[in-house]
C-alpha cells in the first residue's frame, strides 16, 4: 500500500429533495449508522487521515454529525450548487495543503468498500493523475459514460451531453474519484461549465488531465459499491446490500444463523465464538454478544451486552443498558432496561426489569415488575444474589431485596427486605365450602323456570 498522505473530501451539499424528508439525505441511516458515518468511516479506514465535508447552506446538523464521527474533520459550505468540481473546490483550503492523494467521495454513496478505495489509491501510486471508479449497471441511463482508448481513460461524458454512440457504452462512472494531489488544483482550475447543465463537472478532470499529458485510469468495481441513494426505495435497497454483507461477515466469523435473511444487524454488532441466532431477530446499535450465547426468535436487542452462554428469547426485549452475565436466561416477554443481570440469574417469563441489579443466581418469577417510575423520576431496584421473587410481584423502587430473600407471589414490596427473610404482602384468603355448587344449582333452576314459562 502507498505511504502517500491522503485527504478525503466528502460531497454532501445536495438537497436530497427526492427523499421527501425533513432530515438531510446523508443523515438517514442504514445498519444503524448515518450515511455520512459509513462514508467517513470507510475513508478513514482507507487511510484518509485528513477529512473534509462539503455541505449546503443551513446544513448545521450535517456538520455536527461529521464532527461527532471525526472531530478533526474540516467543514466547507458550498453556497451555490454549481456542480461536483465546484463542490470540490469549495474545500480549497484543504486542497491547498497539497496532500499526496485526494479521494472525492459522495455522502449519498455509503456502500463503497475500503478495498475499492485502496485500489484507487494504488492507481495513483502507479502514476495516474486521475483514477475513477467504473461499473457496468444493468441500465446505464443517467450515468456518465467512460470513454477509453488504449492508453486508459480519455474522457467521461455525462448522459445529457453524450452522443448516441457514446450512450451505447455500458461502462459507467461510479462517481467517486481519486486525484493526485500535486496536479489536483491545476486540473480543477481548468474545468469549465460548457455543458447541458451549465455545471462544473468533476468528471471533466479526466479529459483535462489527458490534455495536460497526464494519465487517467478507470478501476472497475461492482454496482453495489457505487450504489447512490436518492429515494427512500434506494435507501431500502442499500440497507439490503449492507445487511447481506453484515450477515456474511458474521457467519464467516462463526455465527450460526438458521435463516440469515431474517436477521437484521447493525454495523457495530459484535459476536463471540459459537453464537447461535434463531430466525427473526433484530440487533439495533450497540449490541455485544459473547461466546456460546443463543438468541432465540423474535427478540429485539439494543445497546445490550449478552454474556457467555446466556440464552435470550424467544420474544425478549433488551433495551439500552441491559447487561447480562454468564449463563443468564431471559425468556419470553421479558423486557430488560438499564439493568445488570448477574451470572446465572433467570427471568424466564413475562417480566419488566428496569433500572435494576439482579444478583447472581436470583430467580425472577413470571409477572415480576420493577416499578421504577413514579411519574417524575426513575428509581433503582437492587435484588441480591440467590433471591427468589415469586410470581406477579411488584417491587416498588427505590427498594432493596437482600441476598437469599424470598418474596411471596403477588406481593407489592415497598420496603427493603433483609437477606434470607420472607416478605409477603397479600390479603387473607377466604374459603366458603359448597358455595360454587350452590351457585351452579341456582343458575340451573333459573334457566329451567324461564324455559317452562315460554311453553304454551
Ligand atoms: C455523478 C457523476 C456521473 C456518475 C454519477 C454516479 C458528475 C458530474 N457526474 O452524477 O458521471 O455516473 O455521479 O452516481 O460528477 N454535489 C455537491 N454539490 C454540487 C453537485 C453535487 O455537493 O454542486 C454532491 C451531491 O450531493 C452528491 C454528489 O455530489 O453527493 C454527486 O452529485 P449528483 O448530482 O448526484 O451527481 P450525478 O448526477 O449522480
Ligand atoms: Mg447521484
Amino acid at each position: 500500500m502507498t505511504d502517500r498522505s491522503c485527504l478525503a473530501i466528502v460531497l454532501a451539499a445536495g438537497e436530497g429533495v427526492r427523499m421527501r424528508s425533513r432530515t438531510p439525505k446523508v443523515l438517514h441511516t442504514i445498519g444503524g449508522r448515518t450515511l455520512l458515518d459509513h462514508v467517513l468511516g470507510t475513508a478513514m479506514a482507507a487511510g484518509g487521515a485528513d477529512l473534509a465535508v462539503v455541505i449546503g447552506p443551513d446544513h448545521g446538523a450535517v456538520a455536527a454529525e461529521a464532527k461527532r464521527i471525526a472531530p478533526q474533520v474540516s467543514i466547507f459550505t458550498q453556497r451555490e450548487r454549481l456542480g461536483t468540481a465546484h463542490a470540490v473546490l469549495s474545500a480549497r483550503a484543504a486542497l491547498d495543503k497539497a496532500p499526496g492523494d485526494i479521494l472525492v467521495m459522495f455522502g449519498d454513496t455509503p456502500l463503497i468498500r475500503v478495498e475499492t478505495l485502496k485500489q484507487l489509491r494504488s492507481a495513483l501510486a502507479d502514476g495516474a493523475a486521475v483514477a475513477v471508479l467504473g461499473f457496468r449497471p444493468a441500465d446505464p441511463t443517467g450515468y456518465g459514460r467512460l470513454i477509453t482508448d488504449k492508453n486508459g481513460l480519455l474522457a467521461i461524458r455525462e448522459h445529457k451531453d453524450a452522443s448516441e454512440a457514446e450512450r451505447a457504452i455500458g461502462f459507467c462512472n461510479g462517481g467517486l474519484m481519486a486525484l493526485a494531489g500535486e496536479h489536483a488544483l491545476a486540473i480543477l482550475a481548468r474545468i469549465g461549465n460548457q455543458n447541458a447543465n451549465k455545471e462544473y463537472y468533476l468528471t471533466d478532470a479526466v479529459a483535462v488531465a489527458r490534455g495536460m499529458g497526464l494519465s487517467a485510469v478507470a478501476v472497475e468495481t461492482s454496482e453495489d459499491d457505487v450504489r447512490g441513494i436518492n429515494t427512500k426505495a434506494q435507501l431500502a435497497e442499500a440497507e439490503a446490500v449492507l445487511q447481506k454483507r453484515l450477515r456474511s461477515a458474521a457467519m464467516d466469523a462463526g455465527v450460526t444463523m438458521v435463516a440469515p435473511e431474517t436477521v437484521f444487524l447493525s454495523s457495530d454488532t459484535t459476536f463471540g465464538k459459537n453464537v447461535t441466532i434463531e430466525p427473526n431477530v433484530v440487533f439495533a446499535p450497540g449490541v455485544r454478544i459473547e461466546d456460546d450465547a443463543v438468541i432465540r426468535s423474535f427478540s429485539h436487542l439494543e445497546g445490550a451486552h449478552v454474556g457467555k452462554g446466556a440464552r435470550v428469547g424467544p420474544f425478549a426485549r433488551l433495551r439500552p443498558g441491559a447487561k447480562l452475565g454468564t449463563d443468564v436466561h431471559i425468556g419470553n416477554f421479558v423486557e430488560i432496561k438499564a439493568a445488570t443481570i448477574e451470572d446465572g440469574a433467570k427471568a424466564n417469563h413475562l417480566a419488566y426489569i428496569g433500572d435494576a441489579r439482579v444478583g447472581a443466581g436470583a430467580n425472577i418469577g413470571a409477572g415480576t415488575i420493577t416499578c421504577n417510575y413514579d411519574g417524575y423520576a426513575k428509581h433503582k431496584t437492587d435484588i441480591g444474589a440467590g433471591a427468589f421473587i415469586g410470581t406477579n410481584s411488584s417491587l416498588v423502587a427505590p427498594v432493596k431485596i437482600g441476598d437469599g430473600a424470598y418474596i411471596g407471589s403477588g406481593s407489592v414490596i415497598t420496603q427493603d427486605v433483609p437477606g434470607d427473610s420472607l416478605a409477603l404482602e397479600r390479603s387473607q384468603q377466604t374459603v366458603k365450602q359448597g358455595w360454587a355448587k350452590r351457585l351452579r344449582e341456582e343458575r340451573l333452576a333459573r334457566k329451567k323456570d324461564a324455559a317452562d314459562a315460554k311453553k304454551p
